[in-house]
């Protein structure tokens, strides 16, 4: 069931219950993350792997230390001057944080999603709510109540609708290494370029391998049902003989083959807007049943156009 009541969302999950939430970012499928019960639960609804940790979610960022060992003060600089926002914190956890949550890890996700409605839920309860992206585990990402619906709706108890998600793209995950370095473990909805000033080196270590550093980190994510491919739109439209292929661009400027359903991520190439809708236009391609393959190009590698690559890259891929 979808709706807008915030009371019976918060009474939900009060008693174990899981709930689809908005953020900036996606939405979550959120559940007590000091449940064990709870946390169970979304692993099964996501038909997620339990190598796969979840992120904890709070009202506000000086609840954490509640949670964690420590906090490293470049953290708070970094959590002042973004929280609530599109970025998300490792840090080592106390005990009271279930290895469930964690996959076993001793670092624990943190974040403050900036949405109103999950806001005001949040300072309902007296626990964090531990909620991953709320798609079935490698599926798109959902960038509205109706998605979720539509992929969970008979496996959750109510999704709160916060209309569509200004971002659209997950958060950026970093933790400081023992060097004193600003690690990326995903790029996301904060571009990573806004990092540079806080003068850590920075490294990006996203390699999507069998070993990702952030375990969810997968090649194949992200990814529709049907074959999508990367590249020059125009050679590849020719590639699929009766197959019916769908072009996904990135601007009006893009040299856009004719002939062919297309979807323009931002006419005027705003990166910003293209990464509200990417997933959006991943999902209304992937369902219509007219098309056999979806082909899609590179943005341009800057700004948010790293995070949409990336999720671009890892939905056309095959490999596990
Ligand atoms: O924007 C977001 O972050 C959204 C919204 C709902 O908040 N959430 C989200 O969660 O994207 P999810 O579960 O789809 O992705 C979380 C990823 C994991 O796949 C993993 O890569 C990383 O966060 N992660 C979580 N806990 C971690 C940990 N303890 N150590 C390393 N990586 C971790
Ligand atoms: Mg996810």
């Amino acid at each position: 069931m979808i709706g807008t009541d915030i009371n019976f969302a918060a009474s939900i999950l009060k008693r174990g219950g899981l709930v689809g939430i908005p953020t900036e970012t996606v939405y979550g499928l959120a559940g007590n993350a000091l449940d064990e019960q709870s946390v169970l639960q979304i692993f099964t609804a996501k038909n997620r792997p339990h190598f796969d940790p979840l992120i904890l979610h709070f009202a506000d960022f000086s609840e954490v230390e509640k949670y964690v060992l420590s906090i490293p003060e470049i953290f708070h600089v970094i959590a002042h001057e973004n929280c609530p926002g599109p970025i998300t914190f490792l840090l080592k956890k106390k005990p009271i944080i279930s290895d469930l949550v964690t996959s076993g890890s001793d670092l624990v996700a943190i974040r403050i999603p900036n949405h109103p409605m999950t806001l005001a839920l949040l300072a309902q309860l007296d626990f964090p709510l531990a909620a991953p992206s709320a798609n079935p585990f490698g599926y798109i990402s959902p960038t509205t109540a109706l998605h979720v619906e539509k992929q969970l709706g008979d496996k959750i108890d109510y999704i709160l609708d916060g209309g569509p998600c200004e971002v659209g793209l997950e958060s950026t995950i970093i933790s400081l290494d023992d060097d004193g370095s600003l690690v990326v473990h995903r790029k996301g909805g904060m571009e990573v370029d806004l990092l540079k000033k806080y003068g850590l080196p920075l490294r990006i270590n996203d390699l999507s391998n069998s070993k990702p550093s952030a375990p969810g980190m997968l090649l194949s994510h992200y990814a529709p049902r049907k074959k999508l491919y990367l590249g020059n739109l125009e050679e590849l439209a020719e590639s699929f003989g009766d197959q019916k292929v769908a072009i996904l661009a990135f601007s009006d400027k893009s040299f856009i083959p004719k002939g062919y359903p297309t979807k323009i991520l931002s006419p005027d190439s705003d990166l910003r807007e293209a990464a509200k809708n990417v997933f959006n236009y991943l999902r209304l391609l992937d369902e219509d049943e007219e098309i056999d393959v979806i082909i899609a190009e590179e943005v341009p590698e800057e700004g948010l156009g790293l995070a949409i690559n990336d999720r671009l890259r890892r939905a056309a891929s095959s490999e596990p």
